[in-house]
């Protein structure tokens, strides 16, 4: 707390244009590859973070890891995105545990099936649309009207490339992104006047859990890049990253080919 409070340079972009007196942030998915980079990215900068998931045993090994290395406050909570009923119950906890008031909230749990399970097993289908879609549009609900309502907070919500056109070899997943990026655009376009950011972070490949063995895998980014670059976008109040940056021109490519050639490629 002192370190943001002494540290204009820290303090901004810890928090984006939220209030600085309050450093909590949310870490929604903090157990994922990214999650846990992302917390240090936060905590190195001064804010006190809860983390939020469903694996508690190891979110509890990293809150005392945080904690140790940087000495800010780092609390963990249950969090399980397919319960749409505990939702608010998780957000007003959430809330209290920060003293009522979130600087931001930092969403990123997902699950990608293998598209050929996906395909075969709506439940699958249906498992990575609730996973990264439903339950993402059910917590952003209840973040987006307390925020509005304080006109402060940012939420940076992690997308993906994959969302940005449908191949075959992803598309369950990658349809559930594209729905998730264009529910950002309506929100950001709706909290823009009550000063409220909205941040889509579209990463490439990343070496985390959801890519490991996967063939194919190019330009690997480190989860501590993909970040860094969040956290920094939160800091410029940006609306959406590519990350690494070389992805917006990969996609731009991917999205300008023609239909009638791209349904004849294997993607
Ligand atoms: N890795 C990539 O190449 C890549 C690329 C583009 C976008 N992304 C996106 O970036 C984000 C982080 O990805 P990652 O690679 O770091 O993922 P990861 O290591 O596979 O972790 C996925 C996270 O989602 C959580 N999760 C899954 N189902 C959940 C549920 N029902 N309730 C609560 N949490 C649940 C997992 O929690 P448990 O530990 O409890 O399973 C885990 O923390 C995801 O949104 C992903 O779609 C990743």
């Amino acid at each position: 707390m002192t370190l943001v409070a002494a540290n204009p340079e820290l303090k901004s972009p810890a928090t984006g244009s939220s209030n600085i007196a309050n450093p909590w942030v949310l870490i929604v998915g903090a157990s994922s590859g990214i999650g846990r980079a992302v917390a240090k990215r936060w905590a190195s900068a001064g804010s006190d973070v809860l983390l939020a998931g469903r694996d508690v045993e190891d979110l509890n090994r990293s809150a005392a890891d945080l904690r140790l290395r940087y000495g800010h406050r780092v609390e963990v909570v249950s969090f399980d995105a397919l319960d749409f009923d505990s939702h608010e119950a998780f957000w007003r906890d959430c809330l209290s545990r920060a003293g009522g008031d979130l600087a931001g909230v930092v969403m990123l749990h997902g699950w990608m099936p293998p598209q050929a399970d996906a395909q075969s097993d709506f439940a699958l289908a249906r498992k990575a649309i609730d996973t990264n879609y439903t339950s993402a549009v059910s917590l952003l609900t209840l973040a987006a009207n307390e925020f509005e309502k304080k006109k402060r907070g940012f939420l940076c919500v992690f997308s993906s490339v994959a969302g940005d056109r449908g191949r075959q070899s992803n598309y369950a997943y990658g349809s559930a992104k594209a729905a998730l990026t264009a529910f950002l655009q309506g929100l950001r376009n709706r909290l823009f006047k009550s000063g409220v950011t909205v941040l889509t972070v579209k990463p490439g490949f990343v070496d985390t859990a959801m890519t490991w063995g996967l063939p194919g895998l190019f330009l690997v980014a480190t989860p501590e890049k993909v970040a860094d670059d969040a956290f920094k976008a939160v800091g410029k109040n940006r609306a959406e990253i590519y990350t690494p940056f070389f992805w917006r021109y990969i996609m731009l490519i991917i999205k300008s080919v023609p239909e009638f050639v791209f349904k004849r490629m294997k993607l």
